[in-house]
């Protein structure tokens, strides 16, 4: 049995790729703040990340009960994320920037430290596949929180790649970008107003134009990138060279 353990599967690309993932035969775990009415026959956890501590003790037992199933693979997602406010950092609001950096960030490196180090005696293939952003590589007004918390998990990527280069049971990671995709997050991104993000309008003339592809779209590429054994550790991939 193959298992993914998602973060942020109740809703956009998360919970496409929970779905197409359970189509394909995968067990699935999701954690997010909601359920979903739409993911029969996969198991959700309600979970706040911007809460730590408690995450940990989730997470842990997750991974105790995954432990004693007769798994071939596992995966984790880093899939949620926050935009936090669309606003000048000096706009912004303090409880809202540490929220965001805890969602997009800190979560990833305390799930990944607790995956990689808990996973390290099962003997199975060990993956975690982080959903950045083009963002992490463009200076965006208004996105200061965001933008730079996807340029840290590339990075954390990228080290976690090196620092697995000569285990004897190498985890193997990724980033990922998924392109604009049309969820919840592409319509905070339309509310926002031009003084605080000055390319507002080039977001509402791509959804006008239909240029967003769709999450279900993303999650099929997903999947193949999943089978794609030719990619590098640490690597960034693009969903758009699939
Ligand atoms: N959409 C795009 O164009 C786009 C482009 C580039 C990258 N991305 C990235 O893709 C990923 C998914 O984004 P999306 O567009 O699917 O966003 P979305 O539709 O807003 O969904 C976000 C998901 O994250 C979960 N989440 C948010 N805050 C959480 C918290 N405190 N604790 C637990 N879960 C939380 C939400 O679940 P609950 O609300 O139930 O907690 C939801 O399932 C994100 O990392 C995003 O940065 C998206």
């Amino acid at each position: 049995m193959k298992l993914i353990i998602i973060t942020g599967a109740s809703k956009g690309i998360g919970n496409a790729i929970a779905k197409e993932f359970y189509k394909n035969g995968y067990a699935v775990i999701s954690l997010s703040r909601t359920k979903a009415t739409n993911l029969n026959g996969i198991e959700q956890i309600e979970c706040d990340l911007t809460d730590l501590v408690s995450l940990q003790a989730v997470f842990k037992s997750v991974l105790n009960k995954a432990k004693f199933s007769s798994l071939t693979s596992i995966t984790l997602f880093n899939n949620a994320g926050s935009l936090g406010l669309i606003k000048h950092l000096e706009n912004n609001d303090y409880q809202i920037i540490i929220n965001s950096v805890n969602i997009n960030y800190t979560a990833p490196l305390l799930l990944n430290s607790m995956f990689i180090k808990e996973t390290e005696s099962w003997g199975i293939d060990r993956k975690i596949r982080t959903i950045s952003s083009g963002a992490a590589n463009s200076d965006i007004d208004g996105w200061s929180v965001y933008c730079s918390t996807k340029a840290a998990v590339n990075r954390m990527t990228s080290v976690i790649g090196l620092e697995q280069e000569n285990k004897k049971s190498p985890v193997h990671t990724i980033a990922i970008y998924p392109g604009i995709v049309d969820t919840g997050m592409q319509t905070e991104i339309r509310n926002a107003s031009e003084e605080n993000f000055s390319n507002v309008l080039r977001f509402k003339e791509m959804k006008a134009n239909n240029e967003l592809v769709s999450p279900e779209e993303v999650a099929i590429k997903i999947l193949v990138i999943e089978n794609d054994s030719s990619i590098e550790n640490g690597s960034i991939v693009d969903v758009r060279d699939y």
